[in-house]
């Protein structure tokens, strides 16, 4: 077991599609090492999802664990450790939510994305069986951002506006810095906090920042 290097954006791993994973080798001492090594690699880089390729191995295996968090992080639900082998996703209705979203390939960056927010996700699981869930909300928006990483998409490909994209501390303090400077007008305290707490964007920034949603 060991933690492998979460290899970033600019490798070209992370832009090609990954290969199905040849279900006869399921089980074997190879797939339970990395599987293990997944694991292992998930947890040294305090993430919620990871996909093979991030390792640098370009097969279509997902882990996915988002521990209980406080309820002041509202939508995060507890998701228990589990392998993905082969997903595809399926929309199963057409209301769309947007996060901000981070990546473990894409460290200290976030950027808003807007995804489907029901879906129905088709997996195999380490022990052969063939598995069909629903996801919605936050955690529609984690298997879909992983499963991307299968496809050689990351979420910087898919932002509406390029503007709400950047360094998480960047993007909270240029945003006062600038306000100070060009502001027409001084800026009141209440004006600050509001800036802090990322109000000045459209979707506000406290929630990845809370999350810590690096996926
Ligand atoms: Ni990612």
């Amino acid at each position: 077991m060991a933690v492998r290097e979460v290899i970033r954006m600019g490798h070209p791993r992370l832009r090609v599609p990954a290969a199905p994973y040849p279900t006869e080798h399921l089980g074997s001492a190879e797939f339970n090492e990395l599987v293990s090594d997944m694991r292992e690699t998930l947890h040294a880089y305090g993430g919620i999802g990871l996909a093979a390729p991030q390792i640098d191995v370009g097969l279509r295996i997902v882990v996915i664990e988002i521990e209980n968090t406080s309820t002041r992080y509202g939508e995060i639900e507890h998701t228990p450790f589990e392998v993905y082998i082969n997903p595809t996703i399926t929309s199963i209705a057409d209301e769309t939510a947007g996060y901000w979203e981070g990546c473990l390939s894409v460290p200290g960056m976030m950027g808003y994305v807007e995804r489907p927010q029901h879906i129905l996700v088709d997996y195999l699981t380490p022990g052969g069986v063939d598995k069909s869930i629903e996801a919605h909300g936050f955690l529609a928006t984690v298997f879909q951002h992983e499963f991307d990483h299968l496809e050689g998409i990351l979420y910087p490909d898919l932002l509406d506006d390029p503007l709400e994209f950047g360094y998480c501390v960047k993007l909270v303090r240029t945003q006062i810095a600038f306000r100070l400077r060009y502001a027409v007008r001084p800026l009141q305290r209440d004006e600050i906090g509001g800036l802090l707490a990322g109000q000045s964007y459209a979707h506000g920034t406290e929630a990845l920042t809370r999350s810590r949603m690096r996926i």
